[in-house]
């Protein structure tokens, strides 16, 4: 006889800032055809989740209420719906959901899961999907190659410490975008950091020692003039509309979206097995400290990634290396 499981999980009845979110259990349904229930170690904590719960991106915007948190999550399959057979009880998978995965256990199509390689950690693995997803298609979009110099901005935050990772690991010269703080970060990446601020542009032909082939703006500010004076080519800039055009996309519930998203989560997965690139976790948070992470992702100084963990770090409580060490600005 199959256990009932409770399910402690993040919701909210109205849009606002990360207060609005409360805990709530409840009993989960069995999971149906095809589905598993993950029991979730790690979730990621991505700045789409706060535009769709403050109602400033309206993609899902007739959704009913109350609604779910939670997109990005690593765990462990607990139980197996009629028809399931590449998953069982005990396996490890990465996995993502439009909204849920601020929770203790998801039932999740086995289509919108991987296998979790053992090498990655649940940290990483949890927090991979949406920003890596965005990192990876965006540099898919450009073709990024072996002639490229490439610009970044925010290249120490989630997204962009992927995709200046996997810039450089398909050959490029990157060159990313960050305060003080982060140049040792970046260099110790590969990456050549270059502070934001006025005089940008003048620093970036400084260290670029040729022409910019193009350019990612994830912070969106003033990206698209910058391009323009450092002569991107046409074709070749992101801007911050395009990386928001690019996530909805790798949220959207119909069968082809899951089946890109979950190609591109495969990928990540690879890449990052082999190495490819790193997610520093900077701030890891029990479930229940869930406000606390989302105000920490507001500030806009994260380095690598926020994530949420459910079990190892609901016993004890860590000050974060960058605020012990550094003064925010
Ligand atoms: N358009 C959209 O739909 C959309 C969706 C999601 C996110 N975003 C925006 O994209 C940005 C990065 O996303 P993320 O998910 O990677 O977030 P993240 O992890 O929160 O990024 C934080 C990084 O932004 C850097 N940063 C702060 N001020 C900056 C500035 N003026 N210029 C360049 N970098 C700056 C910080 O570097 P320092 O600490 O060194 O300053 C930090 O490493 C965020 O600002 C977010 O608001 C846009």
């Amino acid at each position: 006889m199959t256990r009932s499981i409770e399910v402690v999980g993040y919701q909210y009845d109205r849009h606002g800032d990360a207060t609005v979110l409360e805990q709530r259990t409840r009993v989960l349904s069995a999971p149906g055809p095809n589905e598993v229930t993950v029991e979730i170690v790690c979730a990621g904590v991505n700045h789409m989740d706060a535009l769709i719960r403050r109602g400033v991106e309206q993609a899902w915007a007739d959704d009913p209420w109350p609604r779910s948190s939670g997109s990005d999550f690593a765990g462990i399959v607990v139980a197996c719906g009629p028809g399931v057979t590449a998953l069982h009880r005990g396996s490890e998978v990465i996995g993502h959901v439009r909204s849920g995965a601020h929770a203790t256990h998801v039932n999740v199509s086995v289509a919108s899961l991987v296998v979790k390689p053992r090498n990655l950690s649940w940290e990483l693995a949890g927090g991979m999907f949406l920003a890596g997803g965005t990192a990876l298609t965006t540099l898919d979009e450009l073709r990024i190659g072996h002639d490229d110099t490439i610009v970044i901005s925010a290249a120490a935050g989630g997204v962009g410490s992927i995709e200046a990772q996997l810039a450089k690991h398909w050959g490029a010269r990157v060159i990313g975008t960050c305060g003080d703080r982060n140049f040792d970060y970046l260099r110790q990446l590969g990456i050549i950091p270059v502070k934001y601020g006025d005089g940008i542009a003048d620093r970036i032909r400084h260290v670029a020692h040729g022409p910019v082939t193009a350019f990612i703006d994830n912070f969106g500010k003033d990206g698209e003039g910058l391009a323009v004076e450092l002569g991107v080519p046409d074709g070749r800039y992101r801007s911050s509309a395009d990386r928001r055009d690019v996530e909805v996309a790798l949220l959207r519930e119909d069968p082809d979206s899951v089946r890109s998203g979950t190609t591109q989560l495969q990928r990540l997965a690879h890449l990052a097995q082999l190495g490819a690139f790193r997610l520093l976790v900077s701030g890891l948070y029990p479930l229940a400290d869930i406000v606390e992470a989302f105000e920490d992702l507001d500030r806009l100084h994260a380095r690598g990634k926020i994530v949420l963990a459910t079990h190892p770090v609901a016993a004890y409580r860590t000050l974060r290396a960058r605020d012990v060490h550094e003064a925010l600005p």
